[in-house]
């Protein structure tokens, strides 16, 4: 596929059939997403891949989020709450769960924005290999209120941070389609 094809055709995917991923492909994919660029090519990402009981030990952690979004219900609507709570119940039957850390660096040269931004780079790549295996994902933000308890069930090591939570699976849905806004420059001439 054209790489210009393959970012117009890329979407987020929420909803997996049941048929698992083979270690190998899982393998290839963060092989070739971690030739992404990085600041000061520190290569900061690690992947925390959790597929069968550490799978679901990790969806019973982010499935908590929940009753924290409750409190938000006046500012993102019930409907928001339950579309939520139905897909961090199950995360679409994704059965690859992985969590991307990088190391937290206090120096006056590396920020954590660079740091994240490298991880950003590596997500785009992952998820457009992804898409080229016949694959889906949907990168998830890593919510606060579990942010510790998913450090821990993922085994994340001191002195890093989980930065991002990736889901993949074989798609079971058309992904929605979305306007791009083409208002994004400002030349200066
Ligand atoms: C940094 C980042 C965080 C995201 N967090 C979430 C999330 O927590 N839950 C979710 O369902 N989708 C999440 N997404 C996916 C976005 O919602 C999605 O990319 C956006 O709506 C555009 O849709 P598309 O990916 O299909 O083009 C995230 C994407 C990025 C890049």
């Amino acid at each position: 596929m054209e790489l210009k094809d393959a970012l117009r055709a890329r979407h987020s995917v929420r909803v997996f059939s049941n048929e698992p991923v083979d270690e190998s492909v899982v393998r290839e994919l963060i092989e070739y997403a971690t030739l992404a660029p990085s600041t000061f090519n520190l290569q900061p990402w690690h992947f925390h891949v959790a597929t069968g009981a550490s799978r679901d030990a990790i969806n019973q952690v982010i499935a908590q989020t929940t009753q924290y979004l409750r409190e938000y219900v006046d500012k993102i609507g019930p409907e928001a709450v339950d579309m939520a709570a139905r897909f961090y119940a199950d995360l679409g039957g994704a059965p690859v769960v992985i969590g991307i850390s990088a190391p937290v660096i206090q120096d006056e040269l590396i920020d954590s924005n660079n740091i994240c931004l490298s991880i950003g780079a590596c997500i785009e790549n992952f998820l457009l290999l992804a898409m080229e295996a016949g694959l889906g994902a949907c990168n998830l933000s890593v919510p606060e209120w579990v942010a510790s308890d998913l450090m821990e069930t993922f085994g994340v090591p001191e002195g890093r941070a989980l930065i991002s939570i990736m889901i993949l699976g074989v798609p079971d849905e058309v992904p929605v389609e979305h306007e791009h806004q083409s208002d994004v420059i400002t030349w200066l001439r």
